[in-house]
């Protein structure tokens, strides 16, 4: 009970920083520090999902890019099945906690840089997977930033993009996460309404599974979609 009130007092005062500054980025970097007790227990299962995914298709033993890797929860899992893992994140702050809990892997580099602009010049990849990133990717800009990641990854490469269920799913309206839903597309749009009165503009996309795969083949990826534990992965090849 202390540990649910202590999450609601968390996930308040997330928010609260967010409307104070003003960016996903300033919020990730005010809210670092409490991050990984919020979150962690949840996303540490996530990434053991998404490592697993990997291994059992054979993804695992080349190189691997993380996108908004946050504090290294997922990173640390790629790194021990990867020969290089390069782990970027637009906060310093959450990239700072990444450092710290992969210090121990020489195989892993951290970059600060917004996935949305991301070029590394003649870097190929095996794998790019992101797992949290998607309510942070405007659709706007998704397309160009699709094809971004395209051009980074190798030809037999994946991008494994892995999507979570929103906090209201685990209580009043619990549903698969694969299904389209008429309740988080209201709910985002709330959430998003209620941070302008600050005069925020919110950093929560709504992406609907069946939206982001419309997205991802017109960037030229053919998609399987992949739903474990709660988890839902989609897995975008070359077709
Ligand atoms: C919900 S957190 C997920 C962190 C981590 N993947 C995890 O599962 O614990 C989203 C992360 O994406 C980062 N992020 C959001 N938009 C980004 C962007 N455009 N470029 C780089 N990082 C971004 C944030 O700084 C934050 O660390």
């Amino acid at each position: 009970m202390n540990a649910m009130i202590e999450k609601a007092y968390l996930s308040a005062a997330m928010g609260f920083e967010a409307a104070r500054s003003h960016s996903a980025k300033g919020c990730y970097d005010a809210f670092a520090s409490r991050y990984d007790k919020l979150f962690a227990d949840a996303q540490e299962r996530k990434g053991e999902i998404i490592r697993d995914y990997i291994l059992e298709r054979g993804m695992a033993g080349g190189n691997a890019l993380e996108l908004g890797c946050g504090t290294g929860i997922l990173t640390e899992r790629l790194a021990p099945i990867f020969e290089n893992t390069v782990g970027v994140d637009f906060s310093s702050e959450m990239l700072e906690l990444a450092r710290r809990r992969c210090r121990n892997f020489a195989n892993v580099d951290f970059l600060q840089a917004d996935v949305l602009e991301l070029e590394l010049a003649g870097a190929r990849f095996d794998v790019i997977a992101s797992l949290g990133l998607m309510p942070h990717i405007p659709q706007k800009r998704a397309i160009e930033w699709a094809r971004r990641m395209k051009a980074l990854l190798s030809p037999s490469g994946h991008m494994l993009i892995a999507i979570s269920p929103a906090p209201w799913r685990l209580f009043a309206f619990k549903r698969p996460i694969d299904e389209p839903s008429f309740v988080d597309l209201p709910l985002f749009a709330a959430y998003n309404a209620f941070m302008r009165t600050f005069g925020v503009e919110a950093h929560c996309w709504y992406w609907r599974p069946g939206l982001l795969e419309n997205l991802l083949k017109e960037a030229g990826f053919s998609t399987v979609r992949i739903v474990k534990d709660d988890l839902l992965i989609i897995d975008a090849g070359m077709p």
